[in-house]
């Protein structure tokens, strides 16, 4: 039996930070709301010329450096993100030869917030299925670009970063299992309100740009009962049981929803990878990003049981169980 490893992570996050403080002074809205209500002190948001393409090619960079893998190697790239540099050619295209990879499939794959456990699950099966050998996965974002700067109920909350793995195949897991769900027909809850094929009016309001939507509270209420069901899922489909994790690595979108999963799960927040205080919700690189901290920092070691798990936009929602 194949299965896939984690050799190597890397993440990038822009220079700049702003702070809550930063934004009581362009929006009505206060540090103490923002720190009760989410958890975030801070987030990173990109300069105007600082694109998700460049962020990804310096996590990609910095996981192929931890794996000690020649981008050569790598026969499938793999970029969860809802934030592109362009419409096309996607931008895993756009940094793959800046990376040096070979003419390897390269595909960004649109989930939203759980953009990188989509990324993860379609790299996972080409390498069981023996298509592939080592793959390259991403999660990056510039939510910032599509975030309306006036509007205090999303400007606070969303942010921009990326964070890579690289899967190698083994005959030791690894990937245990991945999970992923959709359901569109809670699409008017979280979503751009502009496109390519339709949305071209409201993109004027926001300088041309689509801006993020989301009826937060219901979303808050979704997220909680989606994500409690689909750890059951994943525990379930392994055959273990909640004692088992030593790492819950979350999306981190609010404080509130991460405590209340690992209440769900009877674990301590000492093993919960947070980053949301500094980052923010990245979106699709917030996974990524914080497992990537948790390796670097020596939390996470050789042989632990780690759940990852997001939700996003669509609505979708996905989850892997790793032995790291
Ligand atoms: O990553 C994808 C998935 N996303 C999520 O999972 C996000 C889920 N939702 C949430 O995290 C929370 O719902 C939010 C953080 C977005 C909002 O928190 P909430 O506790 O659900 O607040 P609310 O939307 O019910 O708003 C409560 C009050 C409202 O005022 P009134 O009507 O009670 O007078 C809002 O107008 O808070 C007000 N408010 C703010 N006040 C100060 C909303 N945004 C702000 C703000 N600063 N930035």
């Amino acid at each position: 039996m194949n299965y896939s490893r984690i050799i190597g992570t890397g993440s990038c996050l822009p220079e700049k930070i702003v702070t809550n403080h930063d934004l009581e002074k362009i929006m009505d809205t206060t540090d103490q709301w923002i720190r009760e209500r989410t958890g975030i002190r801070e987030r990173r948001i990109t300069e105007d010329d600082e694109t998700t393409g460049m962020l990804a090619e310096k996590a990609c960079r910095r996981a192929l450096e931890a794996a000690d893998v020649d981008p050569a190697e790598i026969d499938l790239f793999v970029m969860g993100t809802t934030t592109p540099d362009l419409v096309f050619p996607s931008t895993a295209c756009l940094i793959q030869k800046k990376l040096g990879l070979p003419d390897c499939g390269a595909m960004d794959v649109n989930a939203a917030c759980s953009g990188f456990m989509y990324a993860l699950s379609v790299a996972d099966k080409f390498v069981r299925t023996g298509d592939a050998q080592k793959v390259l996965v991403c999660g990056a974002e510039t939510l910032s670009k599509i975030t309306n700067w006036e509007k205090r109920d999303t400007a606070v909350l969303f942010a921009d970063g990326a964070g890579a793995v690289v899967l190698e195949a083994s005959e030791e897991p690894g990937v245990l299992s991945t999970h992923i769900h959709a359901n569109g027909d809670y699409a008017d809850l979280l979503t751009s309100n502009a496109g390519v094929s339709r949305g071209w009016e409201a993109a004027k309001e926001n300088g041309g740009r689509p801006e993020v939507e989301m009826r937060g509270n219901e979303v808050f209420k979704v997220a909680v009962r989606t994500l409690g069901r689909i750890v059951e899922e994943t525990l379930g489909a392994n055959d273990l049981r909640k004692s088992d994790l030593d790492w819950l690595i979350p999306h981190q979108a609010n404080l509130r929803i991460i405590t209340a999963m690992a209440r769900k799960l009877e674990m301590d927040m000492d093993n919960v990878v947070v980053t949301v205080d500094r980052h923010g919700n990245t979106s699709a690189a917030s996974v990524p990003l914080a497992l990537d901290e948790a390796v670097r920092d020596g939390r996470i070691k050789q042989g632990d049981l780690l759940l990852l798990e997001a939700f996003g936009g669509g609505f979708t929602w996905g989850s892997a169980l790793i032995r790291y």
